[in-house]
């Protein structure tokens, strides 16, 4: 069964408690309405950040709790859509009146192909959104970051799949390098101007990316194989050990930290969260 965080397992300060982690920070977020999105809205929220989110599904607000929702505001759109970047950061910087963190965590799964078989529209539609979409982000939200005396923070959600060419389809993979190498270069450029970028890399975790392709049977069955075959993908993909699913709170848990001011000296990192999946 999907994972996905109720309210009570979520950290609770005591009332009227400021939380210094969060209080009077404003963080965009994207891919809020599901995974491990979700997961990191409902954390940075119980944290008291001001959380924009922005996902092309909808929001359900029944998995907030009640006095969060003060503090969050949702955007619905496809962020591959012209204009739609711009106008959710520029909704955000209303809504907070500043913003301080950016985390980049929409995303889809390719199909599974390989560099002969790959479709334009998967190739297309895979770069625009793990790719395209968060570089354009950061390129939006930057001006606002650098008005920040305390500083502003970018964590971008890669994958295994960013350094290892054998867990995913083609287009996938290229993605989440590209996001990689993109977060390296924002965090050299901009570190001066006290703008941190880092990326996470989660190894299979237990949220809905991967149901999206094999409900619509899309999927390169030779392509899958490929990396299905022990022992790359089969080691986390299929534990043998019966160790639970890396949550997506587990994931949100590691971005908050990389946005906390315990991480204030880590910038350019490709941290993964993956029980060790990444050193196969
Ligand atoms: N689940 C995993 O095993 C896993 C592993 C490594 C990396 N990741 C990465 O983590 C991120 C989140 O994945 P998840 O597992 O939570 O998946 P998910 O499908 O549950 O969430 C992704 C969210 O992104 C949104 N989204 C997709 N296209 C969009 C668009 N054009 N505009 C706006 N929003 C859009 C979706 O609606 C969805 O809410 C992705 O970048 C994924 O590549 C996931």
């Amino acid at each position: 069964m999907l994972y996905t965080p109720t309210p009570d397992t979520l950290y609770h300060p005591p009332p009227h408690h400021i939380d210094p982690l969060g209080y009077s920070r404003l963080a965009i977020i994207t891919g809020c309405s599901s995974g491990i999105g979700l997961a990191t809205t409902q954390l940075f929220l119980s944290h008291q950040f001001q959380v924009v989110g922005l996902d092309i599904a909808p929001f359900d607000y029944d998995l907030l709790r009640v006095e969060d929702h003060g503090r969050f505001h949702f955007h619905l759109g496809d962020l591959t859509l012209p204009g739609q970047i711009e106008e959710g950061v520029r909704i955000a910087h209303h809504f907070g009146g500043r913003v301080d963190v950016l985390v980049n965590v929409a995303g889809i799964l390719d199909t599974f192909s390989s560099a002969d078989t790959l479709l334009d529209p998967d190739w297309d539609n895979v770069i625009a959104v793990n790719l395209t979409v968060p570089v354009k982000m950061m390129r939006a939200v930057i001006p606002y970051l650098k008005q920040r005396p305390e500083g502003g923070v970018i964590v971008n959600v890669a994958s295994t799949a960013g350094r290892s060419g054998a867990v995913a389809g083609v287009a996938y993979t290229a993605s989440k390098h590209g996001l990689i190498g993109a977060t390296k270069n924002v965090a050299w450029r901009f570190r001066n101007e006290n703008i941190r970028a880092n990326a996470v890399l989660p190894g299979s975790v237990d949220s809905s990316v991967g149901n999206r392709i094999t409900q619509e049977q899309r999927v390169d069955l030779e392509g899958y194989r490929a990396v299905d075959d022990r022992p790359v993908h089969a080691l986390q993909a299929n534990p043998i050990a019966a160790l639970p699913p890396i949550t997506a709170l587990e994931v949100a848990k590691t971005i908050l930290f990389l946005v906390s001011d315990q991480a204030r000296t880590i910038n350019g990192v490709e941290l993964p969260v993956d029980r060790a999946w990444g050193v196969v």
